[in-house]
């Protein structure tokens, strides 16, 4: 299973212990925006627990329960992250989330980091299905699932509890071959994978 991923422009790696100071620095910077959607930024607001959000990455990569990466620039820069998780071994589904750092933004970091993500996860991973759930009310991540090939399936009601507070959320998946690293997601069905 490959820990580190490249499309040659953006880089996925493995977290290491040593990003703590990088990733507090992001969630400082990002922490208005990813907070709404993700409740991760609630738990990084200092050293410590950004070192415990890294222990814990590390922790589930090697029980198998998610596969959490760093997205970095060509000069190691952390620009944001990705995970797959939420595993169904029987049925072999997982769930894919992305993040973006505030000041990365609007340029297409989203679609190539998660494009990455979804190849890990039919190729090293083995899946036949990836989720993404969206709220309503995403619409930037809403459109970086569509970008990526998705398909959306509907609303879930209450599929997700943020922040204590149930929300709706819009169902996408992705299936093996409907993603390729060195294009534009295309059509389920049209590519080879
Ligand atoms: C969602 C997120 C990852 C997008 O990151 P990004 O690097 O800006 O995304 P990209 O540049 O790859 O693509 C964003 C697309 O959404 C569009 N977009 C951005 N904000 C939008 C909005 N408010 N309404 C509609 N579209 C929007 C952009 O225009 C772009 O589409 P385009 O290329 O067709 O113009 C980032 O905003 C983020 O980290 N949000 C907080 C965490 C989060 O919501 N994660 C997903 C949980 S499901």
């Amino acid at each position: 299973m490959r820990t580190l991923l490249t499309d040659g422009r953006l880089t996925l790696r493995r977290w290491r212990r040593d990003d703590a100071r990088a990733l507090l620095n992001l969630a400082q910077e990002s922490a208005a925006e990813i907070g709404p959607w993700m409740m991760w930024t609630d738990a990084v607001t200092d050293q410590a627990g950004a070192e415990q959000f890294i222990a814990d990455r590390l922790t589930q990569w090697d029980n198998g329960d998610g596969y959490g990466f760093v997205a970095v620039d060509v000069e190691g820069r952390l620009l944001g992250g990705g995970a797959l998780g939420h595993f169904n071994r029987q049925h072999r589904l997982g769930n894919v989330g992305y993040f973006v750092r505030t000041g990365e933004r609007g340029r297409g970091r989203a679609v190539a980091l998660s494009r990455l993500l979804v190849l890990f996860g039919f190729e090293d991973l083995r899946l036949q299905r990836l989720e993404i759930l969206v709220e309503p009310a995403n619409l930037a991540s809403q459109r970086v699932a569509e970008k990526l090939g998705a398909v959306r399936e509907g609303t879930l009601r209450h599929r997700l509890l943020i922040h204590g507070e149930p929300r709706d959320a819009i169902m996408f998946s992705l299936l093996p071959g409907t993603v390729r690293l060195d294009s534009a997601a295309v059509a389920p069905g049209e590519a080879s994978g």
